[in-house]
């Protein structure tokens, strides 16, 4: 890995400049963190901190922010080091989950629903999810496609790759996984929205919680049914590839055992907020960033298994989620800032994913990238064969469980899209622009909150 190399230039542009140290160094003011400026394009501000404080105690928070590649890895492996206990925040809305665990309890309850998110079981599942991507791209486009937004203008076809597609379709992907009957699918999307929405606290919490009560009711009567009977995915000859998640979840043990209600009904509202938005800030990124490079877009239209490396540099470049967060077990000093026992800490998966020494060129989108591993995601470790994987899924204990199942269905979802949409272009006057007539951000924060993708095509 290769030492980190300070900037030589002084970064231009900033307007939240607080000045600087007699040596030279920007000074940052943590107010920043919360300012629309920083949320509009925080990775000039990400690079002053892995400059000049790759540890930075950010005082207004009560938090430190990890910002270097290395560091940031090292610490996602590092589990006598760090802890999972500040993500108890979900706790409200989906119980006492497994995320706050350590140790062997829980890897024990990862494994019991891993297996369906990756290996053989997930390969067997593709052919439905790629049905499915069809039938809802279809549906959707039937009674979108003539509308037009502006009648002066004619815009050939339209759509919202956000609200006609992305937004339902990882939603009703794990709804399929898990097992969920089709006439509860038609619910699934509100509880799972409402739970979502309810993460951010306040009065959206309250709701979250009628609605985790609902799933809950429901969920409680499926686990009934399904201890009494099993029921079974199917691949694309009618063969079955295994129980669905809820007939292993409510047959597994731990410890000899079997897990309570309670417990499997926060793995499952846990598996539903895991793997939503996140999954279609995916989709929405990947698409928006080809849409504004046609060169490369033109590159995928000739070869679509490219869209697996658009994926990785799409996480990379602009991952759905910013950052995660976690307690130290122990005192730590790290490039000569002591981190107390205790502390709330900030790996910074945006910064990381940006850090010029590993990637160089940060801030372009290159689905060609030579240093950037773009094959099968791993759990354990960065550096595969040469060359270096980005941060968008974490590592280690923690590493996200969903990864390749996201990556498979943008992946297959984009291929499908790619099918039936002949000479798509984005629309940019349909979408939401600031007040200097540029897009939105993608993200906002921590959590992708991009929502819409107008998409124009013949
Ligand atoms: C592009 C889409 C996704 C992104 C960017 C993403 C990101 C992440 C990250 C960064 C973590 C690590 C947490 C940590 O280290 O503390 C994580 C964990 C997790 N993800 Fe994902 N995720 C995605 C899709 C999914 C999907 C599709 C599912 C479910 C089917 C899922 C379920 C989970 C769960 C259950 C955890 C907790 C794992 C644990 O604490 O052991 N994610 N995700």
């Amino acid at each position: 890995m290769n030492e980190h190399v300070i900037n030589a230039k002084p970064t231009p542009g900033l307007s939240f400049d607080t000045g600087r140290t007699a040596s030279g160094s920007p000074l940052i003011d943590p107010r920043l963190f919360d300012s629309a400026e920083f949320r509009k394009d925080p990775y000039p501000y990400y690079r002053i901190l892995r400059d000049h404080y790759p540890v930075y105690w950010d005082k207004l928070h009560n938090r430190y922010l990890i910002t270097r590649y290395k560091d940031v890895t090292d610490a996602y492996l590092d589990d006598d080091a760090y802890n999972t206990i500040t993500k108890g925040s979900s706790n409200l809305v989906n119980g006492n989950t497994f995320l706050e665990l350590g140790g062997r309890e829980h890897a024990r309850r990862r494994k019991i629903f891993g297996n369906h998110l990756t290996g053989k079981h997930l390969e067997a599942r593709l052919p439905a999810i790629r049905r499915l991507a069809l039938s809802m791209l279809t549906a959707a486009m039937g009674p979108t496609a003539e509308k037009m937004l502006n009648k002066d203008v004619h815009y050939g076809k339209v759509f919202n790759l956000g609200a006609d597609f992305a937004d339902e379709f990882p939603i009703c992907v794990i709804g399929e996984v898990l097992g969920f009957p089709d006439d509860a699918k038609k619910h699934f999307y509100y509880w799972y929205y409402t739970i979502q929405q309810g993460l951010k606290g306040g009065e959206e919490a309250k709701r979250a919680m009628a609605a985790r009560k609902e799933l809950e009711d429901y969920v409680c009567t499926l686990i009934v049914q399904r201890r009494e009977a099993p029921t079974f995915l199917y691949d694309e000859d009618d063969q079955i590839v295994g129980n669905d998640v809820i007939s292993q979840l409510v047959h597994a043990k731990i410890n000899g055992v079997l897990l309570s209600t309670p417990e499997i009904i926060s793995m499952i509202s846990v598996l539903v907020t895991g793997g939503g938005d996140t999954t279609r800030g995916a989709i929405l990124h990947m698409w928006r960033l080809l849409l504004e490079h046609p060169e490369q877009f033109a590159a995928i239209q000739d070869d679509p298994e490219l869209f697996n490396s658009a994926f990785h540099e799409t996480m990379r470049h602009s991952s759905p989620v910013g950052g995660m967060s976690r307690s130290t077990n122990h005192e730590i000093t790290l490039h000569g800032t002591t981190i107390p026992k205790g502390a709330w800490v900030e790996l910074v998966n945006f910064s990381a994913n940006h850090d010029e020494s590993i990637f160089p060129d940060p801030d372009s989108f290159n689905i060609f990238r030579p240093e950037l591993y773009v094959g099968r995601e791993v759990q354990r470790g960065f550096r595969v064969n040469e060359k270096y994987s980005h941060v968008g899924f974490g590592a280690g204990s923690h590493f996200c469980p969903g990864a390749w199942i996201a990556h498979q269905e943008t992946v297959i979802a984009s291929q499908v899209i790619l099918s039936r949409f002949k000479n798509p272009q984005l629309l940019r006057n349909s979408m939401t622009l600031n007040s200097e007539g540029e897009l939105e951000p993608m993200y906002v924060d921590r959590l992708s909150e991009m929502r819409e993708l107008w998409i124009s095509y013949d």
